[in-house]
């Protein structure tokens, strides 16, 4: 048994069995006293004691969100898909994002009635989209994202032939405030030079009582993962993602642990899609937390040389991370099943 305390928004202890590095699904009440689901993991109030232990998972420093990576920009992010929509869902999704992952992580966004207006936002080529429309009617979803190379992937698509596809940016979002039902962003908050804002306009936009399902990478702790993830984009750690949404004004705060199967629960070298964080809009309007001007203005002239070298660098460290689930894969092969990897 170990256990570790992160702090963020609040305390949380986490009480751990043998495998400190499993999946599950944590809820974070607005006391900051969480309740255990699902068996894997429980939570006590920040008053407790606890043994510290070093954190397994994501609870590990990292840079601040606010000192964004080299790809963590938008445009940055624009030239990276440029290139990687060619190759997206032969690459990405095989390492990274496997159809039964996305299935796992829509799960707690509650996709219970087919007419609920739905918007997938960093929607990409449309391979949550897909996802999606297993339970919502097409017509009723809308994908958007900064990337018209990506988009163009998933107009390609005969089954999102009748779902809405727009350009835009997750930071401002183009839609009324109470205008949808579900708000899902799955791999795209990483891109976003402030999250907190992405994750207010989901609260902006979403109806009384609606939900929003966030999925996006967690945090590494070996060394070198760490590194290149550094490098390259937003890897936040679990505790981060609470606190954003408890920051826009978010109820019901829970988080899924999500990943590849042949990782056998390994999150020490962070996971591009790691979690799945859901919330729920507490009154209408728009969120009670106020920020300042946007981070980043795209139409302002960025000095070309330290755009290359932050392009070229990201993209080396993007690089690893194609490698990682390649090693583990063989690792999951050669190690005797029921042994850690
Ligand atoms: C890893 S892909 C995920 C695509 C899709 N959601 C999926 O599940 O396959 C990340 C997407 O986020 C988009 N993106 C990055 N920054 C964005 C922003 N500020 N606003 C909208 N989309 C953004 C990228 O263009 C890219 O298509």
């Amino acid at each position: 048994m170990a256990s570790y305390v992160l702090s963020g928004a609040e305390a949380l202890t986490f009480s751990r069995g043998r495998n400190p590095v499993g999946f599950g699904l944590m809820e974070f009440s607005r006391s900051g006293i969480c309740l255990p689901k699902m068996g894997a993991i429980s939570f006590t109030g920040s008053n407790l004691k606890a043994k510290t232990v070093a954190p397994r998972c994501s609870a590990s420093s990292s840079r601040p969100a606010s000192q964004p990576r080299f790809i963590q920009h938008k445009k940055e992010a624009f030239w990276f898909y440029r290139f990687l929509s060619i190759v997206y869902d032969h690459v990405i999704n095989p390492g990274h994002w496997t159809e039964d992952m996305r299935d796992d992580a829509l799960e707690p966004a509650d996709l219970y009635d087919p007419r609920l207006k739905v918007v997938d936002v960093g929607g990409g080529t449309g391979f949550t989209t897909l996802g999606i429309i297993k339970h919502i009617y097409p017509k009723n979803v809308t994908i958007l994202d900064q990337s018209p190379h990506q988009l163009e992937k998933a107009r390609q698509k005969e089954a999102l032939k009748e779902c809405t596809i727009i350009e835009g940016d997750a930071e401002d979002l183009p839609f009324p405030t109470d205008s949808v039902d579900r708000y899902i962003s799955a791999g795209s908050i990483e891109y976003w030079p402030d999250p907190q804002r992405g994750i207010k306009e989901a609260y902006r936009v979403l109806k009384l009582g609606g939900l929003a399902c966030v999925i996006g990478p967690v945090y590494p702790t070996f060394w070198l993962s760490r590194f290149f993830a550094d490098m390259w984009m937003l890897f936040p750690k679990e505790e981060e993602y609470i606190e954003w949404f408890k920051k826009a004004g978010f109820k019901d705060v829970k988080l899924k642990r999500i990943g590849p199967k042949w990782y056998r629960g390994v999150r020490r070298h962070g996971l591009i899609m790691g979690c799945s964080v859901t919330g729920v809009k507490r009154e209408s309007g728009d969120s009670p937390l106020q920020l300042g001007p946007k981070a980043e203005d795209v139409d302002k002239p960025v000095n070309p040389f330290a755009f290359l070298m932050r392009f070229i660098l990201g993209t080396i460290a993007a690089a690893y991370y194609v490698l990682v689930p390649i090693y583990m894969w063989i690792k999951d092969q050669i190690v005797p099943k029921g042994q850690p990897i």
